[in-house]
């Protein structure tokens, strides 16, 4: 499903992994380091960790490779070359999230960060769903969520066409309480992006039940 928007966000984060990976080195607000520090302290010793839209291999991406065992998915494969060099003890996948699959109660935590705006809206439900059965009982999901209501745009992104879409706040946090996950937090942060001002993003930690 979904496949023209597909490759449009794989060959934009292709084109671009220079650009990008600047770019995100001059945001200015992330609380990324700080939520995953929380989720680390909630986690098992050596966690076994899903990263969806795992991109080139960043800090957060270390810190999780360090801590446990890390499978990353992406969809950019010049963004998995990427993270295999600079992460070479985690395990990365090139794909689209929605058409890898793992058995269930995988992992103890499955986290995202600054992905989800990019996946059509109509996947965030069945993402979740999936989200749900990899995770083990009591395993915890850490992601940021875009909080405006697009029901998807196209359009010019760091000089690549890019797509991006996602629900309203209210929205999304009902959905995730819909999939069954409890949610334990929710927080809007904003943060400041170069050339393009604020940007809000909808944190969500969520736990499976027992
Ligand atoms: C804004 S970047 C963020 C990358 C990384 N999480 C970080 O914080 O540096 C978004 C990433 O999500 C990936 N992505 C977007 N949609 C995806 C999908 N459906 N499946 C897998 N990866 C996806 C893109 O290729 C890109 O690497």
């Amino acid at each position: 499903m979904h496949d023209d928007v597909k490759q449009l966000v794989a060959a934009g984060y292709d084109a671009i992994a220079d650009e990008f990976a600047e770019w995100q080195r001059g945001i200015r607000g992330s609380q990324r380091l700080e939520r995953l520090d929380d989720l680390l302290r909630r986690l098992p010793l050596q966690p076994d960790v899903l990263e969806l839209g795992s991109g080139a291999g960043v800090r957060s991406t270390r810190i999780l490779a360090e801590r446990g065992r890390l499978t990353g998915v992406d969809i950019s494969g010049e963004q998995v070359r990427r993270a295999r060099e600079r992460v070479p003890e985690a395990r990365f996948i090139h794909a689209d999230f929605m058409e890898v699959d793992f058995a269930e109660a995988t992992f103890d935590a499955v986290v995202s960060f600054y992905v989800l705006n990019n996946l059509p809206r109509d996947e965030v439900s069945p993402l979740l769903d999936r989200v749900r059965r990899w995770l083990r009982p009591e395993g915890w999901f850490l992601a940021s969520f875009p909080t405006t209501d697009n029901p998807g745009w196209r359009g010019e992104w760091l000089g690549v066409e890019m797509f991006f879409s996602g629900y309203d706040v209210p929205t999304t946090v009902g959905l995730v309480r819909e999939s069954g996950l409890e949610v334990v937090e929710d927080a809007v942060e904003t943060m400041i992006e170069p050339d393009y001002g604020e940007g809000r993003w909808l944190w969500v930690l969520a736990r499976k039940p027992d």
